[in-house]
């Protein structure tokens, strides 16, 4: 990988780069589309990382389709598919790993305590093989992308991320990977997470600054479904991950769900910014 992202970049070609865990979706081919846009040559990856699933969340049981996902690449026009294996990533004796701090503690992070060592572990090694000048990120995992940034900035890796919003489906649910373990009933159900942070978009709109109020309308609309688990909801100030108790003008924050919808574990936000 490292050899022929030199040939580009000695063809003075610039590298987009698209880091994801396969079972593609229209999310991940918006990804796609904006280093198309930005960047001559496109690499997508396709690696289920071992590191970030704890032992309690079932890793052979992530969605896989290399071979949909390699057809879906091909007719994106996408440059070249790094795909490699487990032990090329992790090889025996195997020993460094990169943590970030603070912002790692909260929220996902909580419910996940390993999860983003091993998401900046595996980020940084991509990057290394890939040596892209830019790396495209979902909105969707808003905390994870507040975290490769600070990875990013703190360790000077010359890398410019970009950060795309969320693609929803028709009626509004955040694509995931995960989407396919709802049951036809939960699928339904799973729409309450939008309808929820909707509601606290038009509650802002109409000039609610209180955030204990707008949390508890959010929980109302979540909490009336039987299939759903709470797990937060939150409003943080956009760059930090803080949470706020007071929205003030002209500042960006995000509000951030997570919920399961049966056993599945769903995660949705919104960006807002406030006049
Ligand atoms: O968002 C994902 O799919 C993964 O966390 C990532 C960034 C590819 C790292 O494994």
């Amino acid at each position: 990988m490292q050899d022929i992202s030199s040939s580009l970049k000695s063809a003075g070609k610039t590298i987009g780069f698209i880091p994801t865990m396969g079972f593609l979706h229209e999310g991940h081919l918006s990804l796609v589309k904006r280093s198309k846009e930005l960047c001559d040559a496109t690499i997508v990856s396709i690696f289920v990382n071992p590191t970030q699933f704890s032992p309690s969340e079932d890793l052979t049981q992530y969605p896989r389709d290399i071979e949909k996902d390699n057809k879906l690449l091909l007719e994106q026009k996408v440059d070249y598919l790094f795909y490699p294996d487990a032990d090329e990533i992790y090889p025996e004796n195997f020993q460094t790993f990169v943590t970030v701090n603070h912002i790692t503690k909260k929220l996902e992070g909580e419910f996940r305590p390993t999860h983003f060592k091993g998401v900046t572990t595996v980020v940084n090694i991509l990057i290394n093989c890939v040596m892209p000048d830019y790396a495209f990120l979902g909105q969707k995992d808003a905390q994870q992308a507040a975290v490769i940034k600070q990875m990013v900035n703190d360790l000077k890796i010359p890398v410019n991320i970009v950060v795309c919003p969320i693609v929803r489906e028709t009626d509004g649910l955040a694509m995931s990977s995960r989407n396919v373990y709802l049951s036809k009933d939960e699928r339904k159900d799973a729409l309450a997470l939008y309808k929820a942070l909707r509601n606290a978009n038009k509650m802002i709109d109409e000039g609610e600054r209180r955030v204990s109020l707008i949390i508890s309308e959010m929980m109302t609309i979540i909490e009336k479904l039987k299939s759903s688990k709470l797990k937060y909801i939150k409003i943080v100030e956009s760059k930090s991950f803080e949470t706020v108790e007071e929205l003030k003008s002209s500042n960006e924050y995000y509000i951030l769900i997570a919920c399961k919808i049966g056993n599945t574990r769903l995660i949705d936000n919104e960006l807002i910014k406030v006049e």
